[in-house]
């Protein structure tokens, strides 16, 4: 498997060969490949490549264990666990589907998403939820895509999202190349861009959703969505089904990925705080449902998520 390596673009377009699931497992752990959808397709042609070895189920493990939060990699990792024994040609076309559905997917989000924003509005997204991220358009930035396309959306802020910065170097790349205009704001930038009357809406994918719709997405987020409503202003979180965990009760119980403080003590392999000093690096947070005005997934349109609502469109 060929993957583009997210971790030197925007400045050079390198790819990494993956022969193996352990191979996979790396890439995952260490960010050539990321954002939830993608991570969880990665991982299904990974078991594909398990599947082709003696050690399938030590490996589907090895997937599982690469990344802590982003819900898709498990649900992909039990879809093809369900079908094991039926070969590596039911798998690859298991994996396929899977790539498939979430490229649907990605298109009707992006529709409903962008029928749902104001005329003439501005947006502010954070991190990376393009086509980095998923099989197609994106989630967030699918319905930022379509909602410019479309005429309604005025003004493109894009969060940097220290400290990997997928907002500068992924988000802002996406939409240039799509010639798209899109401002970069420093992340602690947010809040007096709300107060300033040039975005309406916030707009964010997920990493998980859990049954009471509390969202776990990238560092930062919370924030952005307490400054949002503080303002009366609006927070879309846009998300396909295989980010809907509804066997997790709530935000609390959704495990938050600690990272190496190395990513946030140096940039570009520079020291950039005093040798020795420590760091905290939790690189998602957990937004809570009641700051969430909509959900929009490929199965429908949640307002104002609760349990009893996401009960309603994804079952027990
Ligand atoms: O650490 P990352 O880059 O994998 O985090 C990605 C995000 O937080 C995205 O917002 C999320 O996965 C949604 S992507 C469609």
């Amino acid at each position: 498997m060929e993957l583009l390596d997210q971790r030197h673009l925007p400045h050079a377009v390198n790819w990494v060969c993956c022969r193996t699931a352990l191979e996979v497992a790396e890439a995952i752990r260490a960010l050539v490949v990321r954002g939830a959808p993608a991570i969880g397709i990665a991982a299904a042609y990974g078991a594909v490549l398990a599947s082709r070895g003696d050690h399938f189920e030590e490996e589907l493990s090895l997937l599982r264990a690469a990344r802590p939060t982003a819900v898709n990699l498990m649900w992909a990792l039990d879809r093809m666990a369900a079908i094991a024994n039926r070969g590596t040609d039911r798998l690859l076309a298991e994996a396929r589907t899977i790539e498939q559905e979430d490229l649907i997917a990605n298109q009707r989000m992006a529709e409903w998403g962008a029928e749902r924003l104001d005329k003439d509005c501005g947006v502010l997204t954070h991190c990376n939820t393009g086509s980095l991220a998923t099989a197609g358009l994106g989630t967030a930035l699918g319905v930022i895509r379509y909602g410019y396309a479309a005429g309604k959306i005025q003004r493109i802020f894009a969060g940097e999202s220290r400290p990997w910065l997928q907002g500068a170097r992924l988000t802002a790349w996406e939409l240039s190349e799509d010639g798209i205009p899109v401002q970069l704001i420093a992340d602690a930038a947010a809040a007096h861009l709300l107060r300033s009357g040039q975005v309406q809406w916030v707009v964010v994918g997920a990493d998980r959703i859990a049954a009471n719709g509390d969202v776990a997405n990238k560092i930062g987020t919370y924030a952005l969505a307490l400054a949002a409503r503080h303002h009366s202003l609006h927070t879309m979180v846009v998300a396909a089904s295989s980010s809907i965990d509804m066997r997790t009760p709530n935000g609390d119980a959704i495990p938050i990925e600690l990272r190496d403080p190395e990513e946030l003590l140096t940039y570009a392999g520079q020291a950039v705080a005093p040798l020795g000093v420590a760091a905290w690096n939790p690189v998602f947070d957990i937004t809570p449902a009641e700051l969430v005005d909509v959900l929009v997934t490929e199965k429908g349109l949640v307002e104002h998520p609760n349990s009893a609502r996401m009960h309603d469109l994804f079952g027990a």
